[in-house]
């Protein structure tokens, strides 16, 4: 009944997911993977988890695993994922699923050809306040869904010194992601076209390779709109992270989501803050929030052979939108959003 899990990235993500699972009487927590020797050395340390490796090759061909959490940064998901479902194992990954929309064709085929679950971590879909909009748009209480618009923008200090890889991403792939996948499971539609337009000033002169902000219109095929905005250039001095709203507005009713303030306020003699606690806390001894909820409703969809509550096709589908994006903000015009691979019902 216990689940054999490793997991591939010992970063901020890796670290969290382990952290979780660690304490899910389901999971028997077998061996982890990172690339540097330190990091590695401190993880084993600090968890109970006695094999450990440098290469996630090493790890599938010694370990006995039944699912694998895969926390690589956003452009290197496709090989670790690809080489766990050669090894028929069951695979989470974190967002967005590839920053490839080929990489996520390949994918999603393997994973309709094995009959493998794979959820990809959009875990804001466990954030009670979402999930309640979600249950509430069904119900009809707003009528269809007409308009959407969502930000997601971060201080500079995230892809200046958090992220290494920065450069090889954009802050619509690390932020704007999770807003695409939220509303397009609101409106139950499916997006066709984007026109997007994108700044590169402040981080070039800092010697990183991408956007500072994006702003995309997506069309749906039921006739809704919806803008997503990415920021990664607000002042490290902003009081949380990230400053996050969401908007609907429907035939009969609208949606406001202000997630920047988490509900807590405070301030010390060295700052004013909104300290975060509603994605991923410990309260006493448990961890608590959307992403532990997320990494251990995946588990539970392997244990219960039920589909995972995000899709492989539903990961394929917010990286088939961010590729659209990505084409029309460096090529510029309005670009139509590649339609999902066809998937047995
Ligand atoms: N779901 C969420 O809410 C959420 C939040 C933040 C980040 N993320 C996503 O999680 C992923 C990881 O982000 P992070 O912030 O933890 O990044 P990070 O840079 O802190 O960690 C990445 C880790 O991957 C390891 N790695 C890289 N190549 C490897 C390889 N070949 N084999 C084994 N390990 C390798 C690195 O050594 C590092 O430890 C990204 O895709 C990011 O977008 C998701």
């Amino acid at each position: 009944m216990k689940q054999r899990v490793g997991v591939i990235g010992l970063g901020i993500m890796g670290t969290s997911v382990t952290q979780v699972l660690e304490r899910n009487p389901l999971v028997d927590l077998k061996a982890f993977c990172t690339l540097k020797e330190d990091r590695l050395a401190d993880a084993q340390k600090k968890f109970s988890v006695s094999n450990g490796y440098l290469d996630f090759n090493e790890m599938l061909e010694k370990e006995d695993l039944d699912i694998v959490y895969i926390a690589t940064p956003d452009w290197w998901h496709r090989d670790p994922v690809i080489a766990c479902l050669d090894k028929g194992l069951h695979v989470h990954v974190e967002k967005p699923m590839t920053t490839d929309i080929g990489e996520a064709t390949e994918i999603v085929e393997k994973v309709k050809r094995s009959g493998l679950k794979l959820q990809v971590s959009y875990n804001h879909r466990w954030l009670s306040a979402y999930n309640a909009t979600w249950n509430m748009i069904r119900e009809g209480q707003i009528g269809k869904p007409l308009m959407g618009y969502a930000r997601k923008n971060n201080p500079i200090f995230v892809p200046t010194e958090m992220l290494s890889w920065s450069g090889k991403s954009s802050p619509a792939w690390f932020l704007s992601a999770h807003d695409i996948d939220l509303m397009c499971w609101w409106f139950d539609q499916s997006p066709i076209e984007v026109h997007g337009y994108g700044v590169k000033k402040v981080l070039v002169e800092r010697g990183i390779d991408t956007y500072d902000m994006i702003q995309g219109l997506v069309k749906f095929d039921g006739g809704a709109i919806a803008t997503f905005e990415s920021s990664w250039i607000y002042p490290n001095t902003h009081p949380s992270m990230p400053d996050s709203f969401m908007e609907v507005i429907g035939e009969k009713g609208h949606f406001h989501l202000d997630r920047k303030t988490e509900a807590i306020e405070m301030s010390t003699e060295e700052k004013f803050a909104w300290p975060r606690s509603l994605l991923n806390y410990k309260v006493f001894d448990k961890w608590v929030g959307a992403f532990p909820s997320c990494v251990n409703s995946f588990v539970d969809s392997v244990i219960e052979d039920r589909e995972p509550f995000v899709t492989a096709l539903d990961g394929w589908r917010a990286t088939a939108v961010l590729d659209a994006l990505h084409q029309s903000v460096d090529n510029g015009g309005i670009v139509k959003v590649q339609q999902a691979p066809s998937w047995p019902r």
